[in-house]
């Protein structure tokens, strides 16, 4: 068997039809930027996530850059970002001229921990004042972007309590989690604003670039959709400069037929998960934690190896025909990316650790149950003979 890590081919498949007649639409109408495709996608995503705005733009790290300036973040802030995600997190940071801070994660869920988020808030404004030098010029903890990784929501309850008392605006990151759901809210509806990416691999996978930011903010939506079209509202009136990041119409058409299949494959990626789950239970792997009250949807199905074992059992499965990934194999903090900050491993310890252990299993909506058979029976073999060598975990 070959098993890809995600099938874009054989979604494409389920519903060729009606993806072709929709590009087929925006083609013939010529409605290629802006117009009726990309307002009734942002409608139609802006229901589903249960807000009443959705501002398309051109993806998920634009969201991110667009939500954070319109919401003032810029030179002189401080934007706290989990150790543990994909770099366009905190690349977006960057790019509006704020400093990124990171804080650790879970060992369980590989989300921010808020705890660590508290603790780096306390120690800072311990030493009597709420801004310190860095370089030339004084910061200040003004944003926290919490990241919904793997389709798992993160903890958002305490860490918009700690937000609150800190004075932090909240901006999510849903790149992952299109649909998944946290104390009954699905994400989109958990705070001010959320960020989607639609890069084809995602839950709710454009056929190219393409990225969305929700919220309930009139004003901000307003201001938000402005200036990620050059500042206007009208043709050439502009108010203020901004960017050109638009969603286009083809992508808001094959969003708009895929939106209506999500809530099924979001199901049946949770099934694949807990068929996971059930078959490797006998491995020495330790599976996704789902925590309660939450409905995750598995972007990613991430188990978790010892190091010495991880590569071992990659090159083992890609011999066998099945493909693997790490997200991420470098923590954020310990990017060359990164060494501005100066951080070491030890900084973030959960994040090291996981980084140096988490194996990505194939994982999307098509994927049969005789596939993940497969692959846990491959997966037990390898435990049989790296037993008998000596890789695999004791006991
Ligand atoms: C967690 C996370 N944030 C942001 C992004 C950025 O999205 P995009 O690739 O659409 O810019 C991605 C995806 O690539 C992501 O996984």
């Amino acid at each position: 068997m070959n098993i890809p890590l995600v099938d874009l081919k054989r979604q494409y498949d389920s519903i060729k039809e009606e993806i072709d007649a929709a590009i087929s639409e925006v083609i013939s109408k010529s409605a290629f930027v802006g117009g009726p495709f990309v307002e009734s996608f942002e409608r139609s995503f802006a229901s589903f996530c249960g807000v009443r705005h959705c501002a398309g733009v051109g993806n998920g790290t634009d969201a991110l850059f667009i939500a954070l300036k319109c919401l003032g973040i810029g030179e002189g802030d401080e934007v706290i970002v989990p150790a543990n995600t994909f770099i366009a997190t905190s690349e977006a940071v960057t790019m509006t001229g704020a400093k990124v801070v990171f804080v650790d994660i879970h060992s369980n869920t590989y989300n921010m921990d808020p705890a660590k988020l508290e603790d780096y808030l306390k120690k800072r404004y311990s030493k009597g004042t709420s801004t310190r030098q860095h370089g030339s010029t004084a910061t200040r903890p003004s944003a926290v972007i919490p990241v919904h990784l793997y389709g798992q929501p993160a903890d958002m309850d305490p860490i918009i309590e700690i937000a609150r008392r800190y004075d932090l605006k909240v901006i999510e990151d849903g790149a992952q989690a299109h649909g998944a759901i946290y104390k009954g809210r699905r994400i989109g509806s958990t705070g001010d604003v959320v960020c989607f990416s639609f890069y084809p691999g995602k839950n709710l996978g454009a056929y190219g670039d393409g990225g969305a930011i929700v919220t309930d903010n009139d004003e901000l939506a307003v201001k938000m959709r402005m200036f990620a079209n050059h500042g206007r509202m009208d043709k050439y009136d502009h108010e203020l400069e901004g960017v050109n990041s638009r969603l286009d119409g083809l992508q808001a058409a094959i969003l708009g037929v895929k939106l209506k299949h999500l809530p099924e494959w979001s199901e049946k990626r949770r099934r694949n998960a807990h068929l996971y789950n059930q078959l490797l239970k006998e491995t020495d792997l330790i599976t996704p934690v789902e925590v309660s009250e939450v409905v995750a949807v598995y972007h990613l199905y991430v188990v978790r190896t010892r190091k010495e074992s991880r590569h071992p059992l990659q090159d083992y499965l890609k011999s066998k025909g099945i493909a693997t990934g790490i997200h991420y194999p470098i923590a954020l903090p310990n990017l060359k990316a990164y060494a501005r900050l100066k951080h070491t491993p030890n900084d973030f310890p959960e994040a090291t650790k996981a980084s140096q252990e988490i194996l990505s299993l194939p994982m999307f909506a098509e994927l049969e149950e005789d596939e993940i058979a497969y692959i846990a029976q491959e997966i037990k073999h390898f435990h049989g003979d790296a037993g008998r060598i000596g890789l695999a975990r004791q006991g």
